[in-house]
C-alpha cells in the first residue's frame, strides 16, 4: 500500500472512530442508530437465509456452467446481490425474487459488461470474480464501495497475472481492479496468505486456463469452491492443502438449497451462551467442517451443543443444532489455523468474551485489520465504550472474563459483523446500547435485528 493510500483508508477509519465518539446530533440528515436493550434470556428456534460463501459461488458456477441453476434459500444479503448484479452485466439472464434464484448458464465466455462492474462491499465478489474475468476475452474494470476500496488485491492480482492475465489496481493495489483478460496457462502456486476468496479465484481461473492449476494454501480454508466445482460435474483434487483443478471442464447446471449461513448462526450461537437459561435451536444450518469451528470452540467452552441432525447436499454437510448453556462457561485462546478457521466469527467470540469466566484470547489473526473494517480495532473500540478492558495486539486481542458492561453508543464502522457483534455484547449489559449505522447488517443479513429481538426474554 502506498503512503498516499494507507493515509487515506486511516483517514477514513480516524472519522469513523470520531463519529462514534460524537453526540448524535439532533437532525434528519443524521445516521440512524439501532437501540439494542440488555435481555434475561435467549429461547426459541430459527432458520438463517443462505450462505454468503456458498451462494456467490453457486451463482459464480452458474453464470459459467450450461443450463439453467436453481437456487432455494439464496443469501438475501446485498452481498450476494452485487454478484447477481455483476453476472447480470456480464450477458447472464437472472431471475431473483426472494430466496429463489435462477442463472442461466452462458458457458464459460462472459459478454462485454457495458460499464464498470460494482462489487459494493463485496471482497468475495471482486477477488472471485477477479479469477472468472481473467480469462476472458475483453477487459474489465471491478469497483467497490469506501471500504471496499480500501481492502487489498494484490494477494489476487499477482496468481492471476502469472497464469497470463493483466492486472492493474490503483495505488497499493487497491480497487479498482483493471483486468485485460487473456488466454490462460495452469500455475502451481503457494498462497503467502490463507484466503479462501483468492484460491477460489484460482481454482475459477484454472477452469477457463490451459492445463493444470495447483493452488496450495498455508493452513486449510473454506472449501466451497472445490465442493462446488464437483457439484457442478468438475474434478478437483485434493491432497493435504494442495487442491487442483484441470482447465477445460464443463460445468452443468444445478439445483441445489442453500444451506443457512453458519457465520450469521454465531451471533446466535454467541448470545446463547451469555444467559445461563437458554436453549436455542438453529434448523437447516451448513455445518461444513471447515466453517463449523465455532461448534468447536463454543463447546470447549463449556456451552452444551448438540447436532440433532445431518445430511450432505452436494457435499456440504447441513444439520440442525441446539446449544444450551452449561452453568459456566469459561474461556478460550484462539490461535494459528483455528484463527483463519473462525475468521469471519472473532468479532461475537470478542464480544461474548466478557461474560465469560477466563476471557478469550486471540492470536494470529492479523486479516481482521484489513476485512471490511478494522475488525481488532473496532471491537477494542466498542468493548472499551461499554466499560470493558480490551488488550490489543497487532494480530489479535485479548479480554478477560467477568466484565460488567454498561450501555454506550457505538459506531458500527460500516461493517456489518460489527454491529451484530456489538448487539450480542449488549445483552447482557447493565444499559442500552446504540449502534450507528446499524443498518450495515443488510450485507449478510436483513432481518437480523428483528430475528434477534424475536427470541430474546426480558
Ligand atoms: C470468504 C472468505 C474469507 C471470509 C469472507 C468470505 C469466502 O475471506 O472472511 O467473509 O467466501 O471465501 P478471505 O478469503 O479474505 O479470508
Amino acid at each position: 500500500m502506498s503512503q498516499a493510500q494507507a493515509e487515506l483508508c486511516d483517514f477514513f477509519f480516524a472519522l469513523k472512530q470520531l463519529a462514534a465518539k460524537m453526540p448524535l446530533p439532533n437532525s434528519a440528515t443524521t445516521v440512524v442508530a439501532t437501540t439494542v436493550r440488555p435481555a434475561r434470556n435467549l429461547a426459541g428456534s430459527l432458520r438463517l437465509p443462505g450462505d454468503k460463501s456458498i451462494s456467490h459461488r453457486y451463482a459464480l458456477l452458474g453464470a459459467l456452467a450450461m443450463g439453467v441453476t436453481e437456487l432455494e434459500n439464496f443469501s438475501s444479503g446485498a452481498d450476494c446481490a452485487s454478484t447477481l448484479g455483476c453476472l447480470r452485466a456480464l450477458g447472464c439472464a437472472i431471475e431473483h425474487h426472494g430466496g429463489s434464484v435462477r442463472v442461466q448458464g452462458r458457458g464459460p465466455q462472459l459478454e462485454l459488461p457495458a460499464g464498470d462492474l460494482d462489487c459494493g462491499n463485496s471482497g468475495s465478489t471482486m477477488r472471485m470474480l477477479a479469477g472468472i474475468l481473467a480469462g476472458q476475452n475483453f477487459a474489465s474494470v471491478l469497483v467497490g464501495d469506501e471500504s471496499l476500496s480500501c481492502r487489498p488485491m494484490q494477494r489476487v492480482a499477482t496468481p492471476l497475472q502469472q497464469m497470463g492475465a493483466q492486472i492493474s489496481g490503483s495505488e497499493g493495489f487497491r480497487p479498482p481492479l483493471r483486468i485485460q483478460g487473456a488466454p490462460l496457462r495452469g500455475i502451481s502456486y503457494h498462497m503467502p496468505v490463507a484466503s479462501a476468496q483468492v484460491k477460489s479465484a484460482l481454482l475459477f481461473a484454472g477452469l477457463l486456463a490451459e492445463g493444470q492449476t495447483e493452488v496450495e494454501e498455508p493452513v486449510r480454508t473454506r472449501d466451497h469452491s472445490e465442493l462446488a466445482l464437483r457439484a457442478f460435474g468438475a474434478q478437483v483434487t485434493r491432497s493435504g492443502n494442495r487442491c487442483s483443478v484441470a482447465g477445460g471442464q464443463k460445468l452443468e447446471a444445478i439445483r441445489a438449497a442453500v444451506p443457512g449461513d453458519i457465520s450469521s448462526a454465531a451471533f446466535f450461537l454467541c448470545a446463547a451462551a451469555i444467559f445461563p437459561e437458554s436453549n436455542l435451536v438453529v434448523d437447516g444450518v451448513l455445518l461444513n467442517p471447515t466453517r463449523a469451528a465455532i461448534l468447536d470452540v463454543l463447546t470447549g467452552m463449556g456451552v452444551r451443543i448438540s447436532v440433532l441432525d445431518i445430511e450432505e447436499h452436494h457435499g456440504e454437510l447441513v444439520g440442525t443444532v441446539q446449544v444450551r448453556h452449561a452453568g459456566r462457561v469459561c474461556g478460550a485462546r484462539i490461535a494459528g489455523a483455528q484463527s483463519a478457521a473462525l475468521i469471519d466469527e472473532l468479532p461475537v467470540l470478542a464480544a461474548l468474551a466478557p461474560y465469560t469466566e477466563d476471557g478469550i484470547e486471540i492470536h494470529d489473526a492479523r486479516e481482521l485489520r484489513v476485512k471490511e473494517s478494522d475488525r481488532i480495532a473496532a471491537m477494542a473500540e466498542n468493548l472499551r465504550a461499554m466499560g470493558a478492558e480490551v488488550d490489543v495486539r497487532e494480530d489479535g486481542l485479548r479480554i478477560a472474563g467477568q466484565q460488567p458492561l454498561h450501555g454506550a453508543e457505538v459506531e458500527s464502522f460500516g461493517d456489518h459483523r460489527i454491529a451484530m457483534a456489538s448487539a450480542v455484547a449488549a445483552l447482557g449489559a447493565s444499559g442500552e446500547l446504540r449502534i450507528r449505522n446499524a443498518a450495515v447488517v443488510d450485507i449478510s443479513y436483513p432481518g437480523f435485528f428483528s430475528t434477534l429481538e424475536g427470541l430474546l426474554q426480558r
